[in-house]
């Protein structure tokens, strides 16, 4: 089983950025925990960062050719990216939605989340946690599915 990790924009500065709210794990500590957590579900877990709101559209127009989930943190594009959205959308691939601070709990422009609806749920507010959550759920949507299947 194959989980696409996509990390949005400003997220390569994890470790240095705004650490009272992000912490100061780096996003490459983070993608080792995953790949770990992957291996011990046994899952494969490819991470892509990128702080263009197109490449991000075009990942996810692509996952379903190589992936079977996907796992996003849109960042700032959660709240503007109708876009994003509607890739997610269009292509139907099982899709969790993770922050790691708790947008609800901050700033209100922060709260409305144009991603949420269309993905299976939102995980937010765990730091790190937030995305190793976000890859059991995925691996278990992606189990619930094959079961389905079978
Ligand atoms: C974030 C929350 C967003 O509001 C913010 O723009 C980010 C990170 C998070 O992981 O907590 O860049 O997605």
């Amino acid at each position: 089983m194959k989980i696409l990790v996509i990390h949005g924009p400003n997220l390569n500065l994890l470790g240095t950025r705004e650490t009272e709210i992000y912490g100061t794990l780096t996003l490459q500590e983070i993608d080792q925990e995953l790949k770990k957590t992957a291996k011990s579900l046994g899952a494969q877990v490819t991470t892509r960062q990128s702080n263009e709101e197109a490449r991000i559209i075009d990942w996810i127009q692509h996952a379903p050719d190589a992936f079977q989930a996907v796992v996003i943190n849109p960042a700032a594009f959660t709240h503007t990216s109708v876009a994003i959205r509607d890739a997610i959308a269009a292509v139907g691939i099982p899709t969790v939605e993770v922050h790691l601070s708790n947008i609800h709990a901050r700033e209100p422009f922060r709260r409305h989340s144009f991603i949420a609806p269309v993905a299976k749920g939102q995980i937010s507010g765990f730091g790190r946690e937030s995305y190793v959550l976000g890859l059991r759920a995925a691996v278990s949507l992606v189990q619930e599915n094959l079961g389905r299947n079978s």
